[in-house]
């Protein structure tokens, strides 16, 4: 949540800081703004409420030359949209401006004795106090003369990342900084705790962000802050602190995201791009991962051994949201192929669970972004009991993967639609993958290896035809958009596909969807059937197939209308239903891939006929790294 770019080097700043705001307005749409250093004018502050195009329109009309500036795209937690508690922040008399990404839990004592000081507040927000601590911090300072003892006698900059030192360890929460100083115009502070930060390596210029997606274009050389972590950065040299203010060697790594990824190539809508791209990113998923000489799955970055995978007890699998959703379709799979118990638990509530678990358990966490704050908590925390951990991300270099034991990326490329589609197809490949990996060091037979094998490498095919339901699926949408409720029902490998299309629905289009395992509807739910709530049943041929049709049937001598998604060759749920759309046929496991694909079509179409924005919808932000 919130985006945060910089920029030092020889250019106009506002160039790069509005494309990359462009780029990282997933993570929070309420507000943007940018602060340069101005020759001769100081820190020059813009911020709008709204999305980015209206602060691009007001930096046409006055324009920022200045050569370093920060910028940041806000996602509301304190106080509301507004300009006021827009970022950049003040801090003091315009001594210093920052951006922060994450909460201050702290900020109202803070904010108390900065008052108490005589420092004047002008937002609710909980970034403001940071501000002017860091610029109390800073005069505090420079009052008593030039502070002893720390490294680089003659380092201009050392009196600012002290400050900046004394006042994030009065922080509570988390945080990712970047900060500029009235004062010294050839240098942003950059820093963070929980909130990612990286920095872009290029010739003569240097690029602050939250995540690669601003620099690509720019650089492809990419170094990642730590927590506690400070980075000086000046468009000659980046130098990286430690908590303790000893030089850090830092590595620069390789960026692996290009330009044409993070553009919407001719599509409307980054999300109908990214529902298009699941052949490809289902390929890359397996690319390299199949191994038909052993009949299994293999990785590189597990870090454990056959022997350790073999006496793990029991395994638990911890996420949010959509990849919540992945992590139910793995409890089926790696039941069925590896025999393991599994429990699946939402992150937040696991963070502040004490379950009794043996020493033998593992722990896997499922994210796309790799710093969703309640996951990476939950990670932290059983790791913290002494259990192994892996951890399924998309993003390279993301908080989660870089502090889980071992894990597995999902190669799908930046996903920007707020909505995760692509991820969840490739998050519930690489658990199949992982399932088959665990079933051939346990119970599975070779031929079943094999078998699997085949029907992963025939997926991606698949997929290509399920897309080719896009037009059913607008159809559909066209009768039904007008609906306020919606009921989606599958069972066993399909039950977490009907939370994942209610979801889907829900997020983009507000109109309320309720995801259920088909028979239990007659429990509750089915009370809110009637001639203008849709059920949208996935039903394609399978180990409950009968069953589903009865429930089907249910629903029907209610009045409710049927929407079914089948196999290519079904004949009798298509005479239940009232629209039917087709996907090709696969394995049971493989069905929540395959039947995603017209469920993410459904309701990206629904969306774009009732206006909504579907790339960005109301209140939602793709990272959530705040809890
Ligand atoms: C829904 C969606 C969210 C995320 C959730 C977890 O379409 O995108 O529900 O799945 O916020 O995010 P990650 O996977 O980044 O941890």
């Amino acid at each position: 949540m919130c985006g945060i770019v910089g920029y030092i080097g020889p250019n106009r700043a506002t160039d790069f800081l509005l494309e990359g705001l462009r780029r990282l307005e997933y993570r929070g749409y309420d507000s943007a703004g940018v602060v340069t250093f101005e020759e001769g004018g100081g820190l020059a502050v813009t911020k709008t409420t709204g999305r980015i195009e209206k602060l691009a329109s007001a930096l046409q009309a006055t324009p920022h030359d200045g050569t370093l500036g920060i910028g940041h795209t806000r996602w509301a937690t304190h106080g509301p949209a507004n300009d006021a508690n827009a970022h950049p922040h003040l801090g003091g008399d315009r001594v210093l401006a920052l951006v922060h990404n994450g909460v201050i839990e702290n900020y109202q004592v803070l904010r108390q004795k900065l008052t108490e000081r005589g420092y004047v507040f002008k937002s609710d927000t909980d970034t403001e106090a940071v501000a002017h601590l860091i610029s109390f911090e800073l005069d505090q300072l420079l009052a008593g003369g030039i502070i002893d003892g720390l490294p680089d006698g003659d380092d201009p900059h050392r009196v600012l990342v002290e400050a900046l030192r004394v006042a994030t360890s009065q922080l509570r929460g988390t945080y990712g900084l970047a900060v500029v100083f009235r004062d010294y115009p050839n240098v942003i502070l950059a820093s963070r705790l929980g909130s990612p930060l990286v920095i872009g390596v290029g010739d003569g210029e240097h690029f602050i962000a939250s995540d690669g997606s601003p620099l690509a274009g720019h650089t492809d050389r990419i170094v990642y802050l730590a927590d506690h972590e400070i980075a000086v950065v000046s468009a000659g040299a980046i130098r990286v602190l430690g908590r303790d203010s000893a030089l850090v060697t830092h590595s620069v790594e390789q960026l692996e995201i290009d330009a044409s990824q993070v553009e919407l190539g001719g599509f409307p809508h980054f999300m109908l791009k990214e529902i298009f791209e699941q052949p490809e990113t289902i390929r890359n998923a397996m690319r390299g991962r199949l191994d038909r000489e052993q009949a299994t799955a293999v990785f590189g970055g597990l870090n454990l051994e056959p022997r350790q995978l073999r006496s793990i007890d029991r395994m638990v699998l911890t996420a949010c949201g959509t990849s919540w959703h992945a992590a139910m379709v793995a409890e089926y799979m790696i039941e069925e192929f590896a025999r393991l118990p599994v429990e699946v638990e939402y992150a937040s509530e696991l963070r502040y669970r004490n379950p009794p678990m043996s020493p033998l358990t593992l722990l896997l966490a499922i994210t796309q972004s790799g710093e969703t704050i309640d996951t990476l908590a939950a990670l932290r925390e059983m790791k913290r009991k002494g259990h192994r951990s892996l951890a399924i991300c998309n993003v390279v270099g993301s908080t989660i993967a870089r502090e889980a034991d071992g894990g597995v990326y999902l190669h799908a490329g930046p996903e920007i639609g707020v909505a995760s589609t692509k991820a969840f197809t490739s998050q519930c490949v690489v658990l199949a993958l992982i399932a088959l990996h665990l079933g051939r060091l346990r119970h599975l037979s070779y031929e079943a290896g094999l078998r699997i094998i085949d029907e992963l490498e025939a997926l991606a095919a698949s997929v290509e035809k399920a897309l080719e339901t896009n037009d059913m699926a607008r159809h559909v949408a066209g009768r039904y958009a007008g609906c306020d409720n919606f009921l989606y029902l599958g069972r066993q490998y399909n039950f977490p596909t009907a939370l994942e299309g209610a979801l889907k629905l829900k997020e983009i289009s507000y109109i309320h969807a309720e995801g259920y395992p088909a028979a239990e509807m007659k429990h509750g739910p089915i009370a809110l059937v009637d001639e203008h709530t849709p059920s949208v049943f996935i039903v394609p041929q399978g180990a409950v197939y009968e069953k589903v049709l009865a429930n089907m049937e249910e629903i029907r001598a209610r009045g409710g209308p049927v929407i079914a998604i089948v196999d290519e060759d079904d004949e009798r749920a298509s005479q239940i239903a009232d629209e039917v759309i087709r996907v090709p046929h696969v394995a049971d496991y493989l069905q929540p891939i395959v039947t995603a694909i017209p469920l993410q079509l459904l309701a990206y179409h629904i969306a774009v006929l009732r206006g909504c924005d579907v790339d960005k919808p109301r209140n939602l932000a793709k990272s959530v790294t705040v809890e």
